[in-house]
């Protein structure tokens, strides 16, 4: 039988990640954070102490890099554990630029189109439903207004001990939104056939079961 993806798109600080984690929890299915990928690479292209805006010197890096992702949603870059260092604010800051870069794409989706082969998942980022899994049975475009999303990932680097203001995060979450749905390569887009949820005003529980109740009408409890 073929494995089941739950598609789960969506701007910055949507929610998305920590949705997507429960549901693939509840479902017994694997999660994929695709954006943690970009983010490794974004870690790789600073450390070689280049420029993430250079295409060219930035994708000649590729040929180095090793990206993995398991089971614990644990990310290594070329071995080594980056789980927490792709969350840093230098990082939030480029990764749209790599992001953008069809190269880099084309190396990152051919991992995550492997992936969502081997096992069902639950796979979050922004171009899923909409090109890594055209074919996903469900599709979700998971949204909030900026405020919100901008509050939520300031509460969150709080959380983690990363130094900021409200007002820094609110104009990355919005330059990143831009660069992601401009850049000319899969960019962010709701798919047609993507169930949209505005969790502005929902709960994390509730997000979830408006999830599960979609995966139930549409699939059953296939794995
Ligand atoms: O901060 P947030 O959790 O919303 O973002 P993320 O999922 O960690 O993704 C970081 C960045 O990677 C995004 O802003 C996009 O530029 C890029 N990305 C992408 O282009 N395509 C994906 N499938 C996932 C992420």
């Amino acid at each position: 039988m073929n494995p089941i993806v739950i598609a789960i798109d969506g701007p910055a600080a949507a929610g998305k990640s920590t949705v997507a984690k429960l549901v693939a929890k509840k479902l017994g299915y694997t999660y994929v954070d695709t954006g943690a990928m970009y983010r490794a690479v974004t870690l790789f292209v600073l450390q070689n102490g280049l420029d993430p805006k250079d295409e060219e010197s930035s994708c000649a890096l590729l040929s180095e890099i090793e990206v993995q992702v398991d089971a614990e949603d644990h990310v290594f870059l070329n071995g080594n554990d980056v789980t927490t260092e792709i969350r840093s604010r230098l990082v939030a800051e480029n990764v749209s630029y790599i992001a953008s870069y069809k190269k880099i794409r084309l190396f990152l989706v051919e991992l995550q189109r492997k992936m969502a082969e081997q096992a069902s998942v639950v796979m979050d980022g922004r171009d899923i439903g909409s090109y890594v899994v055209p074919h996903a049975q469900i599709k979700i475009y998971q949204n909030a207004s900026v405020k919100t999303r901008a509050k939520r990932r300031f509460d969150e680097n709080i959380s983690k001990g990363i130094e900021c203001t409200y007002e820094e995060v609110e104009s990355e979450v919005k330059k990143r939104d831009y660069i992601d749905s401009h850049r000319e390569f899969a960019p962010l887009k709701k798919s047609e056939d993507a169930y949209e949820i505005d969790t502005s005003f929902m709960s994390i529980d509730e997000v979830v079961q408006a999830i599960i109740d979609i995966v139930n009408q549409k699939v059953g409890n296939k794995k």
